[in-house]
């Protein structure tokens, strides 16, 4: 496969790395993912961590035993081994659950959330009626989420579910995706609101929906919880991830800042989601200037 040294070479670029990433998660199969398993041995967390959410959001069985390896290697760094745990949620498997009713006591708290969360996802695909998923509102945004949608509508509602300290994440997680899923102004000041709840698991998935979204509503949030050096990284880098989607001058000019940060996670998601910005740009002015020889000729 062409891609492989594209990704596996740490002398290549981060982006260009992320860039062949995703087409082998586009390809799917088991050379892609044999592939992708490979180089959980790099020194970039944020790499790592982005091979374990993609051969998630590919849901094919054949990934569970890397995943499952991660997970158990106290060696990979907290954000790398939840990202391998939720991984194990999207593929959805019966399989995995005791292994993830094991680490949903791992002293790492992240990764005991995540895999908590993963084990209920998995009873819930399992007990679910069909009426009950009819009913649930649309992902547009066609990700594999942790956790679906809620039954309940209101916005008023789920945000005092979501922000309710007192229940169980799961369920928090639902009326998360489901203002998500609403994507309004009064939705995403909702969610915005979570960046100050207690969990870094929590903070992290919201800020993850924020940069789905691409509201610009949630900039000065967003731009807040990075700026916060005491933030748990995970948080700021996934901050800095939905800064850049949502690329308003702002966003721009807090990722500049950051992509000096301290934290080497932070660091390299700024610079990534630069370059991402500038790549997607230079491939519309291209896309552009055909448009007009087009019409030129
Ligand atoms: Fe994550
Ligand atoms: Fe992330």
């Amino acid at each position: 496969m062409m891609l492989v040294p594209h990704l596996i070479h740490s002398f290549r670029s981060l982006t260009d790395r992320f860039r062949a990433l995703f087409t082998l998660r586009n390809l799917g199969g088991h050379e892609a993912i044999d592939c992708i398993s490979k180089c959980f041995d790099d020194p970039s967390a944020l790499l790592k961590h982005e091979l374990a959410y993609c051969l998630g959001q590919m849901q094919d069985e054949y990934a569970i035993p890397a995943l499952v390896s991660v997970l158990k290697d106290k060696t990979q760094e907290p954000m790398v081994r939840h990202e391998a745990g939720e991984a194990l949620g999207a593929i959805g498997s019966s399989e995995v659950l005791d292994v993830l009713r094991e680490y949903a006591k791992d002293p790492q708290t992240e990764v005991a959330e995540t895999c908590e969360l993963a084990v209920q996802r998995i009873e819930w695909l399992k007990e679910q009626s069909s009426q009950e998923s009819e009913s649930l509102s649309a992902n547009p945004y066609k990700s594999v989420d942790p956790a679906p949608p809620s039954t309940v509508q209101d916005t008023w509602m789920l945000k005092n579910t979501l922000l309710d300290e007192s229940r169980p994440l799961f369920e928090r997680y639902r009326a998360m995706f489901s203002l998500r899923n609403e994507g309004d102004e009064k939705s995403v000041l909702a969610l915005a609101e979570g960046l100050k709840c207690s969990s870094a698991l929590f903070r992290h998935e919201i800020a993850y929906v924020l940069g789905q979204i691409q509201h610009e509503a949630a900039i000065p949030q967003l731009i807040e919880n990075l700026q916060d050096l005491k933030e748990n990284p995970m948080v700021r880098h996934e901050c800095a991830e939905a800064l850049g989607s949502i690329a308003k001058d702002q966003c721009l000019t807090a990722l500049e800042k950051y992509s000096k940060d301290q934290e080497r996670v932070v660091k390299e998601s700024c610079v990534v989601a630069l370059d991402m910005y500038k790549y997607e740009q230079s491939n519309e002015f291209q896309y552009a200037d055909s448009l007009v020889k087009l019409q030129e000729k």
